[in-house]
């Protein structure tokens, strides 16, 4: 029997924004994950320097792993041995082998509801079962050490994700200690997905790794580093798993890009430009929490990170992909359905990502207001 998974209903809203591109309309791509920025251009320019001397076989970046491990010392004061570092094809295989090397099929893994839908996705297509914990505005859409505490029989892991998608909430330092704890005391094994550090509108994000050395984290260059197309990205594993952590990678997925690697270790010291990016988001975000609540949506976690914000549209539409498609279709704004992060109750949310321009983002809020003015429920 073949595990059953779900296709991003996002990739439907970008196959009508594509096709309405080609006739001529105007969109502006607010449905998918990724920022609209290239890589630093620092990066660029080693990626062309190496192209002429590098043969790019097999190949993993010494320098990359070493650079990964001091970033630990520095912004959490952890030591890593740069062996405990395995380079990646970004967070997706990383996410794959994290869940191998701890769980066995069968495991049970909780993981907030809304959530990124891999995560589901990927447990279901490794014979797992996702244990969904209903995460509302009162978690700000974040597992609780309360939620983990609860639940019976007890997981055998948890996925955490802080900066989440798709609500870009963050869970505080007090709190992930408090669910390091509870994970202790009942044998939770933690995978912590990373991938949006880097970009916070208050505090950094703490890494699980601060708390916990005997969690798995994964990472990437998709976001802050705004690599997504180079595929490149990180786990990071506690000693006694490096063996078998490599086996996998070996035999999984081999090596990273040898070009994404020469950049990305650039791109790791790149951070005035790839700040600049991050303020680019603040300033997004700080537009759309002024006027959305201006169209009526009202009920938003405001996001401490990521490039997100998940908006309750339940006073106006149960059907949340029908809704998205209108919304294209009338405005040009693309955006992503809350059933991608929540088959239960996200047929009455929408996800707005504002990892465009600022221009584009107003732009966006121009067309979306009278929209919404004239809008009933469908
Ligand atoms: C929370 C989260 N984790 C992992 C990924 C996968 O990222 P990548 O494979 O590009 O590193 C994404 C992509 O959007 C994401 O939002």
């Amino acid at each position: 029997m073949i595990a059953q998974l779900e296709q991003f209903h996002a990739i439907a809203v970008s196959a009508l924004a594509h096709r309405m591109k080609a006739d001529g309309r105007s969109v502006i791509h607010m449905e998918f994950g990724q920022p609209s920025t290239g890589a630093p251009a620092a990066a660029i320019a080693e990626a062309h320097r190496v192209l002429d001397s590098d043969a790019m076989g097999y190949w993993e970046s010494p320098a990359l792993k070493g650079r990964i491990a001091r970033h630990y010392a520095e912004t959490c004061g952890v030591a890593v041995d740069p062996a405990q570092v395995l380079l990646t094809c970004g967070a997706s295989p990383a996410l794959v082998m994290a869940l191998s090397l701890r769980f066995t099929p069968g495991a049970r893994v909780a993981l907030a509801r809304p959530g990124y839908v891999a995560y589901r996705n990927n447990l279901r297509a490794l014979f797992m079962e996702p244990v969904e914990l209903p995460c509302g505005e009162a978690e700000r859409f974040q597992v609780t050490a309360a939620a983990l505490e609860a639940l019976d029989p007890v997981p055998d892991g948890v996925i955490l994700a802080s900066p989440a998608n798709p609500t870009g909430t963050v869970i505080p330092e007090a709190d992930l200690r408090a669910i390091s704890d509870v994970c202790h005391a009942r044998g939770i094994a933690i995978i912590s997905d990373e991938i949006y550090h880097g970009i916070t509108y208050g505090a950094d994000a703490l890494s699980m790794l601060a708390v916990d050395p005997d969690c798995i984290i994964v990472n990437s260059f998709s976001k802050y580093f705004s690599m997504a197309g180079w595929r490149l990205g990180w786990l990071v594993v506690p000693p006694e798993l490096i063996d078998q952590a490599r086996a996998r990678m070996g035999n999984l997925f081999l090596t990273p890009p040898s070009l994404a690697q020469h950049s990305g270790l650039i791109a790791f010291d790149c951070r005035e430009e790839l700040d600049g990016h991050v303020r680019t988001y603040a300033r997004n975000r700080d537009l759309l929490l002024a006027a959305l609540p201006e169209m009526g949506l009202r009920r938003i976690a405001p996001p401490d990170g990521a490039f997100y914000i998940y908006a309750d549209i339940g006073h106006l539409t149960d059907d949340s992909l029908a809704f998205c498609m209108a919304l294209l279709r009338d405005t040009g704004v693309a955006t992503a359905p809350g059933v991608d992060f929540d088959p239960v109750d996200g047929k009455r949310f929408i996800r707005f990502s504002f990892a465009v321009s600022t221009a584009l983002v107003e732009e966006a809020i121009d067309r979306l207001r009278p929209w919404f003015a004239q809008r009933g429920r469908t």
